[in-house]
């Protein structure tokens, strides 16, 4: 939902920007431009519409500057133009914005009477002219005055031409972190802009404002005190943001996953001893995340959006089986407007592989006001659910960059199999021999989801018989219809084909009339306590002419018949078959694209931060 960045500092402003932006192009990729004092208090502007490496072919070489803020824009108010795409100015203001001002419109009606006359139709303009309309030389006083005036979310990049190589930041809702480095100070959405250049970051806490200089970068309150702000560490490094041989990021990150399952898993075992047996069992002291959470519940909330939301209907299987108590999965942006039904026996889980989705952030805020316990499984380090929820799972999957979600969605399966086992535990649902055994299940699937990524060539082979595919269907029942959703998202997101994913036994009543001779469906048989439903359910769209790509377990023994294609599974109890069958799925989504010659990366109309509602 557009990336924002600003340097100022010893180096050259211009590459900072440029590859600054590179890196938050995931955020958003409709136009992208840059905006830096180039000497005398003259800011020079240039913009385009498309994608960040066009806007460098139109950055000349020599382009010399020392201070300067970039946008790439994921178009909300407005459509995708030159005169829309960011950086804006009006008098003495120029900023760049992420988020939606909700009151823009009565802002414009006022100011166009001031003589402020806008020349896009974007909302981030009219905080420019509101700004430049409350200023007289002291940027502060006048940011807060905005703020005050300003309803939304908002991270904006300011500067003010009388005040050369420095730049203003201010945020709420959307994210902003800041490094400080000996070449300079950067501020950008995403921590993954910084990388290069340092490890060590803050995030800008909402309501407070960020000077930077060259030298430093200065954090005060709205009423002028100065705030010293915590410094984190990320983890990875710079190559974990990079492709390292792979065409796309998205083929890269599915292939990270045994690896990121590794780190979400492995230190959270703990070896307890009882009778002297020894068990290895989830534990999450070191999280911080105490067994009472689980105890004495009424019912458990699970909210997020896309591909997170797939991931919480598995965590609801897996909890009710579990755990015996209801539990409801909802879309975030529906939850708010749903009256939910929320007490202190209530946990409300979030997930978010950003932690800075506006939706998911406000169904953690309602939850939290309405006195309910909160967890939230995040991947981004001090993002804002994390930061605002009680109790954070923060699942280690590295940078995730391509729009698709494929290796956060895995680990956050993983977490809620971890949750969902401990829990059990913690409610004496489950024996420590129980709970040692289903633990270890999660541990050994790591090996068998190796062994469905080395098997890339015959997912592509297959991929090659759905390129002219309009329409495509994704069948299961339980796990497998969860899978199914997500399966069904990430091929049309990246592939544009239209797909459903339907609870197999639900075609009948409806769908099959969509099924005709060609179309192509593909059905999940992981589960063998439906498995004689399903060969039911395969054969209802075989009958009528269906192109049956089967995903089934090694001994599902399904007569050759009803498919066209079958991919076996590698051995693992039928719990833990959602994740080896989710890197088929991936898998071939990432080749359909492929072969239809899109960008797997960054499909159109998408951006991978969703931070407006
Ligand atoms: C966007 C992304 C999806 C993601 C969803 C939720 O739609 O394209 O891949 O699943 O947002 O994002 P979150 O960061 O909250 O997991």
């Amino acid at each position: 939902m557009c990336g924002i960045i600003g340097f100022t500092g010893c180096g050259r402003a211009k590459d900072v920007l440029l590859s600054g932006l590179s890196a938050l192009e995931y955020r958003g990729y409709d136009s992208a431009g840059i905006s830096c004092f180039t000497g005398d208090g003259k800011i020079t502007t240039i913009k385009s519409v498309g994608k960040v490496s066009k806007l460098k072919t139109q950055v000349p070489e020599e382009f010399s500057s020392t201070c300067g803020i970039g946008h790439t824009r994921w178009a909300t108010h407005g459509g995708v133009s030159q005169a829309n795409a960011h950086p804006h100015s009006c008098g003495r203001v120029t900023l760049i914005h992420n988020g939606i001002i909700e009151n823009y419109l009565c802002l414009r009606d006022e100011l166009s009477a001031t003589g402020r006359t806008p020349v896009s139709g974007t909302d981030s303009e009219i905080a420019a002219m509101l700004i430049d309309s409350l200023y007289t030389g002291d940027a502060r006083a006048a940011i807060a005055a905005a703020a005050a005036r300003l309803e939304g979310a908002y991270a904006f990049c300011i500067l003010f031409s009388d005040q050369p190589e420095k730049i203003y930041c201010i945020r709420k809702g959307s994210p902003l972190v800041a490094c400080q480095t000996k070449m300079g100070s950067i501020i950008a959405s995403d921590m993954v802009a910084l990388l290069r250049y340092s490890k060590d970051y803050f995030v800008l806490e909402e309501d407070l404002i960020a000077c930077l200089t060259h030298d430093e970068i200065t954090v005060t309150t709205l009423d002028g005190r100065t705030v010293a702000p915590d410094y984190l560490t990320v983890t990875w490094d710079v190559s974990s943001a990079q492709k390292n041989g792979f065409n796309h990021y998205m083929e890269k990150e599915i292939h990270e996953q045994p690896d990121a399952l590794l780190r979400t898993i492995t230190p959270r075992l703990v070896k307890y001893v009882e009778n002297g047996e020894s068990y290895m069992l989830p534990d999450f002291t070191a999280d911080g995340i105490p067994d009472s959470l689980f105890l004495g519940l009424s019912r458990i909330v699970i909210t997020a959006c896309g591909t997170a939301m797939h991931a919480g209907m598995m965590g609801k299987i897996l909890f009710e089986e579990l755990l015996h108590i209801p539990v409801t999965v909802d879309i975030a942006s529906e939850f708010r407007y749903q009256n939910p039904i929320l007490s202190e026996d209530t946990l409300v889980i979030t997930v978010s592989q950003s932690g800075e989705t506006a939706d998911t952030l406000a169904a953690l805020r309602l939850a939290t006001e309405s006195g309910a316990r909160t967890l939230s499984i995040v991947n981004v380090k001090g993002s804002s659910i994390a930061r605002e929820s009680a109790h954070v799972f923060y699942t280690h999957a590295g940078p995730e960059i391509a729009v698709a979600s494929t290796k956060a969605y895995t680990a956050q399966l993983a977490a809620f199999y971890m949750i969902a086992f401990r829990a059990a535990f913690a409610a004496r649902r489950l024996s420590i021999g129980e709970c040692a055994e289903y633990t270890k299940g999660l541990s050994l699937m790591i090996p068998a989801l190796t062994k469905v990524l080395e098997r890339g060539e015959e997912f592509a082979a297959i991929s090659r018989h759905l390129i002219k595919a309009t329409d495509l269907f994704f069948i299961g029942r339980g796990m497998d219809y969860a899978l199914s959703c997500e399966g069904s998202i990430k091929l049309k997101e990246i592939t544009y084909i239209h797909s459903e994913a339907y609870a197999a036994g639900e075609l009948k009543h409806g769908t099959l009339s969509l099924i005709a001779p060609d179309v192509p469906v593909i059905a999940l048989a992981t589960q063998h306590n439906v498995l004689a439903k399903m060969v039911s359910n395969i054969k209802e769209v075989r009958a009528r002419g269906a192109f049956v790509i089967l995903v089934a377990a090694k001994d599902a023994g399904i007569e050759p018949e009803l498919y066209d294609f079958c991919i076996e599974l590698p051995e693992t109890s039928d719990r833990f078959a959602p994740f080896t069958a989710a890197a088929v799925l991936q898998l071939i989504a990432y080749h359909t694209s492929f072969l239809r010659g899109l960008d797997v990366d960054q499909p159109r109309h998408l951006a991978k931060s969703v931070t407006v509602e």
